[in-house]
């Protein structure tokens, strides 16, 4: 095994004896064929974070009692490497993913992972993998950072042991649409998180509680749903697994972050974007009745989903309680267009980066 140096303690790196085939990537499902390597680190109570490696991509030994499997304490990140025309590789505001999944950790009871092994680890697996960085115009290696609980205990408690890995895969476009607009249902019944619980974090239990409208939805021709609040069910919160934003009477309006809202840093990066811009934004509550009034009497003139997947995703019609509302006509927007060829040319190192988002790893 050979050893790179990190600021903590050293990242041990032991390398794939045979390299897997590149797929192309052409209709290829989004995250289902992973790179060579992977990332791992322990966590055992008393020894903390220990035993950084860089190894094959292998299956997992886990016993079937591991918390994971039955409490769901787990908790993960989405972020990107993308290939610039000159070459190098880039990742879009690593840190902001770094905080973000320690807020997580925090609400979920996982210990602290310390940034820098964060950081390091990412460096040290994509130096690695850099090769898997596609180069095909829209593509990009989507990278999937997560901590899972592993001590083998059925009692309802804080694992004492944890296991952070990181995985990586070559994409493309996450909605088969791509930068087509979008059909979306808005959805009255299910809710993907309440105040108080966990929506504000990545963790699976999100996920899992969004599948069952988003099954429904799609069985009905929609691509997501819009989700609304889980008191009155009255209020927008977020759209399939992407926060969602609005123009309305030429002011762009997107949910507030009050708990159950994901803080997306591809939301962060379009509110920062549309103030240096000059654009108005309102962060505030927005019922489900104001946009379809705004739909229906023609003051809504774009809307679009933002996340690190699919980065903006127009939404071209919305579907509530039976009555359909077309928006901007079912086309994509001047505004939406604009933010999607703008972050994406950061993203690629092909627009100019004034906030200096992009971060070169190699
Ligand atoms: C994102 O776009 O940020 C997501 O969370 C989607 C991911 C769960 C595939």
């Amino acid at each position: 095994m050979k050893e790179s140096v990190t600021r903590v303690e050293k990242i041990k790196i032991e390398r794939a004896q045979r390299f897997k085939e590149k797929p192309s990537l052409d209709g290829i499902p989004f995250g289902t064929y992973f790179s060579d390597h992977m990332f791992l680190m322990d966590y055992d109570e008393g020894r903390g974070w220990h035993d950084p490696r860089v190894v094959p991509f292998a299956n997992f030994e886990l016993s079937p009692a591991a918390a994971v499997f039955h409490y769901a304490q787990e908790i993960f990140e989405g972020m990107k490497a993308y290939r610039s025309p000159k070459g190098d590789v880039l990742l879009f505001r690593p840190a902001e993913n770094a905080k973000r999944l320690n807020s997580s950790a925090e609400r979920l009871c996982i210990p602290q992972l310390p940034e820098e092994y964060f950081m390091e680890g990412l460096k040290a697996l994509i130096g690695l993998d850099r090769d898997w960085v596609p180069s095909i115009p829209d593509t990009s290696l989507y990278i999937r950072p997560f901590i899972i609980a592993t001590s083998a205990q059925l009692g309802v408690h804080a694992s004492a042991q944890y296991l952070f890995a990181i995985i990586t895969c070559p994409v493309g476009s996450y909605y088969p649409e791509g930068l087509n607009p979008v059909r979306i249902l808005i959805e009255s019944d299910d809710v993907r998180a309440v105040r108080g619980g966990t929506g504000y974090t990545k963790c699976g239990g999100n996920y899992a509680a969004s599948i069952r409208a988003g099954q429904r939805a799609e069985n009905q021709g929609y691509s997501q749903v819009l989700w609304l609040d889980g008191i009155d069910r009255r209020h927008i919160e977020e759209v399939g697994s992407m926060n969602v934003m609005f123009l309305i009477g030429g002011k762009v309006v997107t949910p507030a972050l009050t708990g159950s809202v994901l803080p997306g840093i591809t939301r962060k990066s379009c509110l920062d974007l549309l103030r240096d811009w000059g654009y108005e934004i309102e962060e505030r509550a927005l019922t489900v009745d104001e946009l379809v009034a705004a739909a229906e009497n023609g003051a809504l003139g774009e809307a679009w989903g933002t996340g690190t997947a699919a980065v903006i995703s127009p939404i071209g019609e919305i579907t509530y309680r039976g009555s359909v509302s077309i928006i901007g006509g079912g086309k994509i927007g001047a505004l939406t267009r604009k933010l999607y060829d703008t972050l994406t040319g950061i993203q690629w190192g092909k627009t100019e980066d004034k906030f200096a988002w992009s971060v070169k790893v190699c």
